[in-house]
């Protein structure tokens, strides 16, 4: 028996029921009205609406420069489209990290401002004081920790991360105080399987993995990725379930020939 099947709307409670039950969590960034409708009737359980808008929707090369007022602007045009999924908002670059009582701020704006039910924010024990704050005033927050792109500059690469023991364990350590600090689901973003299916396994909220293996509770992609809307993009833990690129450049091309050779509109086609 699904649990997906049988609530009329997915909540992070449904969430932690799927776990219990071993149901796996799917989830997929939507940043539009029209996407948003496609994967909440497709059944999704989960939308993310993530600042990887600043890659997809706006062509930037990282995510930091999206701001707050952009991010609202997108999840306040994803929640007109849904009827059914949870829907969870990343907090943008610079939103969060000074203090908690700017972090409270900033999610309440998503919030009030887009009818979302949940934020995400990146960071482990950095992060711990804003997350207890949020999650004080009734929001819901889901963690994400691995390779957090928001720390790009400090990283320097996109590489996997937590390979080496110290980072895995400071990985394990963070994904307890997460647990500790009320959010009730984390991602966990490009780590190795064994890592991920131990973190999973000790705690109660549940893990969803992007390039993080099969282990988790759930699996989060990226749309544009996914559906071949962007094809620059092929890591080894994408599978690309469309070509949209190619498959619209055709339609393009075909519509421009038709244009030229004054083949659109026909008789049918025009009043
Ligand atoms: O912004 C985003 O799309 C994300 C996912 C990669 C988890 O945070």
């Amino acid at each position: 028996m699904s649990i997906n099947k049988e609530v009329k709307r997915i909540t992070t409670n449904t969430l932690m029921m799927m776990k219990q039950a071993g149901e796996k969590i799917s989830m997929l960034t939507a940043y539009d009205y029209s996407f948003a409708r496609i994967i909440d009737s497709a059944g999704i359980d989960v939308i993310l609406v993530g600042d990887s808008a600043s890659n997809v929707m706006a062509g930037h090369e990282t995510t930091l420069p999206i701001t707050l007022d952009q991010m609202i602007y997108h999840a306040s045009s994803v929640i007109r489209g849904v009827q059914r999924c949870l829907v969870v908002v990343d907090l943008p670059f610079g939103t969060y990290q000074s203090n908690s009582e700017i972090a409270l701020a900033s999610a309440v704006r998503i919030m009030k401002e887009t009818g979302a039910h949940a934020i995400k924010l990146e960071g482990g024990e950095e992060a711990i004081e804003s997350i207890k704050k949020i999650v004080s005033a009734g929001i819901p927050v889901m963690g994400h920790l691995g390779l957090t792109p928001q720390s790009i500059y400090k990283f320097g690469t996109y590489a996997v991360r937590a390979k080496e023991e110290t980072e895995a364990e400071k990985l394990k350590a963070d994904a307890k105080l997460l647990e500790e600090a009320g959010c009730f689901a984390t991602v966990l973003e490009k780590i190795p399987a064994q890592l991920a299916k131990e973190v999973t396994e000790s705690l109660h909220m549940p893990v969803i993995g992007i390039g993080a293996g099969k282990y988790c509770d759930g699996q989060v992609l990226v749309m544009h990725d996914m559906l071949g809307i962007n094809t620059e993009f092929k890591p080894k833990f994408l599978r690309q379930y469309l070509n949209i690129f190619d498959q619209a450049t055709e339609a393009v091309k075909s519509y421009v020939n038709d244009v030229k050779t004054n083949d659109f509109p026909n008789e049918k086609e025009q009043y």
